[in-house]
């Protein structure tokens, strides 16, 4: 069991790269399953959502490698042989494994899930992801704790109106519907940066995809895909924004490097009128302390509103703004405030009424043992940690390098006093 360990209180400064988007990443390495073709995709963050994604599709026939941050996806003849179920050590590891549905259905016509349980956020169905398929001309069983979903004759492109504008959910039907016969519209879609780069690397295989970006996409289908010679993931957003909230936090003063600023202007807008001193560049962002920071009120939305990945580690620079008063609403997930009771032990004064908190500002954190419940809760308790007055003690540390590349050694460098254990708990 490996904890992080923090003695809190230095400004943090200078420059930090951030790295590719796991969220991007994600639905990209599982369209590799649209094709026997080989191609590499760059700018592959090294996190254990990425390894346990590869791990997956090398189980279920793929041949692909992982050196520094590029994946080599070697060409492969067996989509006959490739495996059709999604087991349950698998999908309980990581909710986004429920994009392998899309395109084994797309080219098996079949595909075996494990539900997806429970998870810290919330309860996270997939109504969304399965209401398509069947408007796709999938059936849907479900027995023995497994989705057993197939197609009798072919996919059929149809309109799909989203009731929500799911990310998995539109991420699912594209890498369904560029196999499937005829047009697929979907309306109300979701709109992230990453859905835009999962189009654009489809369209690189040979889908015809537009619209991604918006709300409404069009997909007209094709018999086949094929490889592709590069695709670069598009820088983490969620990853940057971690780390502009650790300079106001901290009083200091970091440059981004390899950013897309556009991609993080609610949240560079939200806190520059916080007070805080924000310049980019085309592919930079410096961002400063100053000394009149003050609160912005949050609701969680979809993009391009303040994304809900970023609630916890906003809720860090309320809470320490002294003497000022201050609310979060997140409106994507049902109780995701499992970061506030850990942030109490740091001196937070946060209440919670239903799907808001009420924040009070207060002079200092001081460091506590504390321990992490899903990823995002985990970012801000290391933040609570780097501006907290003493040790902090971080356990559970998993579920950050799901999602934060090498996060320790980055704030290390920019002179956080950070380092990683390993306890021995036998
Ligand atoms: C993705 C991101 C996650 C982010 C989230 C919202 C990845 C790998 N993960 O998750 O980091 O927090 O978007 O921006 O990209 N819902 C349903 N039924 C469904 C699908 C979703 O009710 O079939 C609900 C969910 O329970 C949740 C909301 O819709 O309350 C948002 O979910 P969704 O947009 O699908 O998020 P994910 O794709 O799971």
């Amino acid at each position: 069991m490996d904890k992080i360990i923090i003695y809190g209180g230095n400004r943090l400064k200078g420059e930090v790269t951030v790295s590719g988007s796991k969220n991007s990443a994600l639905p990209i390495l599982f369209s590799t399953l649209l094709t026997d073709d080989s191609m590499t995709i760059t700018n592959i963050p090294s996190l254990t959502d990425i390894n346990t994604a590869i791990s997956f599709l090398n189980f279920i026939g793929k041949k692909i490698t992982k050196k520094g941050n590029t994946v080599t996806v070697h060409s492969s003849y067996r989509c006959k042989r490739y495996k059709h179920i999604a087991p349950y050590e698998l999908v309980r590891k990581m909710r986004a494994s429920i994009l392998v549905m899309g395109p084994l259905l797309a080219r098996l016509k079949k595909v075996d899930m494990s539900m997806p349980g429970g998870c810290a956020i919330g309860a996270r169905p997939i109504d969304i992801h399965l209401d398509a398929f069947k408007k796709l001309g999938a059936e849907i069983l479900v027995k023995n704790g497994y989705i057993k979903t197939f197609v009798r004759n072919d996919l059929r492109g149809t309109a799909i109106n989203l009731n929500f504008p799911s990310v998995g959910a539109t991420e699912n039907i594209l890498l369904a519907a560029v196999l499937a016969k005829g047009e697929t519209i979907i309306n109300n879609a979701a709109r992230e940066p990453e859905i835009e780069d999962l189009a654009n690397v489809l369209n690189k295989m040979g889908a015809n995809i537009s619209g991604a970006g918006t709300n409404k996409i069009i997909v007209n289908g094709m018999k086949k895909l094929s490889g592709f010679t590069c695709h670069e993931v598009i820088p983490d957003r969620i990853e940057a924004a971690t780390y502009i909230i650790a300079a106001a936090i901290t009083k200091g003063e970091i440059i981004l490097k390899k950013v897309i600023p556009q991609h993080l202007d609610f949240v560079t807008n939200k806190l520059k009128k916080c007070g805080l001193f924000i310049k980019e560049t085309e592919d930079t962002i410096l961002a400063k302390w100053t000394k009149n920071l003050r609160p912005q009120n949050v609701k969680t939305g979809v993009y391009p509103m303040f994304p809900t990945d970023l609630q916890a580690q906003w809720m860090v620079l309320m809470c320490l703004l002294n003497g000022y008063t201050s609310y979060i609403e997140e409106n994507i997930f049902e109780n995701r405030f499992l970061h506030v009771a850990e942030l109490q032990r740091f001196g937070a004064n946060i209440t919670i009424n239903g799907k808001t908190v009420n924040i009070k500002g207060v002079e200092k954190f001081s460091g506590a043992p504390a321990m992490v419940s899903d990823l995002r809760a985990g970012a801000a308790i290391i933040l609570a940690g780097l501006a907290a007055s003493g040790k902090t003690t971080v356990s559970r540390i998993y579920h950050l390098d799901r999602g934060y590349d090498t996060f320790e050694k980055k704030l290390k460098k920019l002179g956080a006093n950070i380092k990683r254990v390993h306890y021995d708990d036998t």
